[in-house]
């Protein structure tokens, strides 16, 4: 039977090839798509949702969020890595925007139809998820699981020396989320950045027969074009597609039970993730993390499966 998902993302070209990945394959009933700031601001990030979802028209339909801002976030964005709207300035086509209920109140709305049935995938800031926690506390006993890309285990960051973006975006909600009693698993950057996708990656996308074909097609080689310019660098990463590769095909991951938590005010650290490895911990190990996984085999699961979203979307 498919495992029912919520994902919550902030598009971003790397969260429009995850729900590629998420919304073809026969393992995942995607029931919900619920948008969060992040890459973009929230009205982008809804945008994005619905523009990414209306180009692959999927044969199950997930009802969608709308983002609103966080709190207080720092100032800070990917766009000098997704284009200015978050997904290449591609110009893709979107309706009229559908109205749609703001993503907390979605994922309180869908895990309560399912008790202990749903797994909320979070591929962006964690505001939605400690706001969805705010709203109905009880919301903790009925989740499956919680699934979140994001921090980092050996301490390396990305948006700083020791922050991985989503959790540097909203700490506060990171730590939230990271201290409650919920059953969580966390595939972190340090992980998911061993994926290194070359150029190869362009000739293996589904072509533009298929509607997969022409939205991927659109929007990845942007980000190895901005890779080049602004990182210097050759080749892509997709954390976030990795993270659904996880859900996928566990066994070609390796996790271990860690207690961690999230730097909400260091100077120097804010948005760090820090794990408690000392032997006797007197912390409780509550937090599955993945440690390892088979890169070759990962590569070439994420490629099959947006492979075959572009035989099921065939024009
Ligand atoms: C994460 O940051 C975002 O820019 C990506 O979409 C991904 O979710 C990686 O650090
Ligand atoms: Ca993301």
């Amino acid at each position: 039977m498919a495992r029912k998902v919520i994902i919550d993302c902030d598009p971003g070209i790397d969260d429009a090839v995850a729900l590629t990945l998420a919304l073809f394959d026969p393992r995942l009933e995607v029931v919900a798509v619920t948008a969060v700031a992040g890459n973009v601001s929230a009205e982008q990030a809804t945008r994005n949702v619905q523009t990414i979802v209306e180009q692959l028209d999927p044969p199950r339909y997930p009802r969608l969020g709308s983002a609103t801002e966080p709190d207080s976030a720092p100032y800070i964005d990917r766009r000098h890595l997704n284009g200015e709207d978050g997904l290449a300035g591609a110009g893709l086509a979107v309706s009229q925007l559908a109205r749609q209920h703001p993503s907390e109140k979605l994922i309180c709305d869908e895990v309560r139809a399912a008790p202990g049935e749903v797994t909320l995938v979070c591929l962006g800031p964690l505001t939605n998820v400690a706001r969805a926690l705010t709203r109905d506390p009880e919301l903790l006993s009925l989740l499956g699981r919680i699934v979140i890309m994001g921090g980092s285990v050996s301490g390396v960051g990305n948006v700083t020396p020791c922050a991985e973006f989503n959790i540097y975006f909203d700490p506060p909600s990171a730590r939230t989320i990271f201290r409650s009693p919920t059953t969580k698993t966390l595939v972190p950057l340090d992980v998911t950045d061993q994926v290194v996708l070359s150029l190869e990656l362009l000739n293996q996308l589904p072509d533009e027969t298929s509607r997969a074909g022409r939205l991927l097609r659109a929007i990845v080689p942007h980000l190895f074009r901005t890779h080049r310019h602004e990182l210097g660098q050759e080749s892509i990463r997709l954390s976030d597609t990795v993270a659904i590769a996880a859900m996928l095909h566990p066994e070609l991951f390796h996790t271990t039970e860690l207690s961690g938590d999230v730097e909400t005010s260091g100077e120097l650290t804010l948005g760090a993730t820090i794990f408690d490895r000392r032997p006797n911990s007197p912390q409780r190990a509550d937090i599955e993390v993945t440690t390892e996984l088979d890169v070759p085999a990962v590569t070439d699961c994420i490629v099959r499966g947006l492979a075959d979203a572009g035989r099921q979307t065939a024009i």
